[in-house]
């Protein structure tokens, strides 16, 4: 879909995680907590504890170091302070969900810790749902069109940890 690497890495992470966004969803929709004992659920703690731990923050982390910073260079300060913010706020937020979920792998759920992390969990889904359509639209496609080709493999290999 892009031609440059940077923005067809993060158009990827951000399928999945809006895929990862949607199974949570589905789970805090239902009439039950999530039950540990079923492997679909359980995998789903994983994947959010993993997802968050890591990729998420690195990608954040690297948006804000690398890529705000040149959309700032061209001109486009405000797009990267707004992102920036979005992100303040979801990092918080993801290391609660983490920590929720780590807890819940092996202890299961309560009806409060299932009522807080129903809360949580939906604030996440639905900040990171509409933040990723940003980056989508706005993000991304200045990415492909300003980044000229020696700071895209820079930055590649930053981002992919080959230098
Ligand atoms: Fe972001
Ligand atoms: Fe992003």
């Amino acid at each position: 879909m892009f031609a440059n690497r940077i923005s067809q890495t993060l158009h990827d992470e951000h399928r999945a995680t809006i895929t990862l966004m949607e199974r949570l969803e589905q789970s805090l929709g239902r009439r039950q907590p999530i039950d540990i004992s079923d492997p679909k659920d359980a995998r789903l703690l994983r994947d959010l504890v993993l997802a968050i731990d890591s990729d998420t923050i690195r990608h954040f982390d690297f948006e804000e170091t690398h890529l705000f910073t040149l959309l700032e260079s061209v001109g486009d300060q405000l797009i990267g302070d707004h992102l920036t913010e979005e992100h303040a706020v979801m990092r918080p937020l993801g290391e609660t969900l983490a920590a929720l979920s780590r807890t819940a792998e092996s202890a299961g759920f309560d009806k409060a810790s299932w009522e807080e992390f129903r809360r949580v969990g939906a604030e996440f889904v639905q900040r990171m749902v509409v933040h990723v359509q940003k980056e989508e639209m706005a993000l991304l496609p200045l990415v492909n069109d300003t980044m000229d080709s020696e700071t895209e493999i820079r930055l590649y290999n930053v981002y992919t940890g080959n230098t």
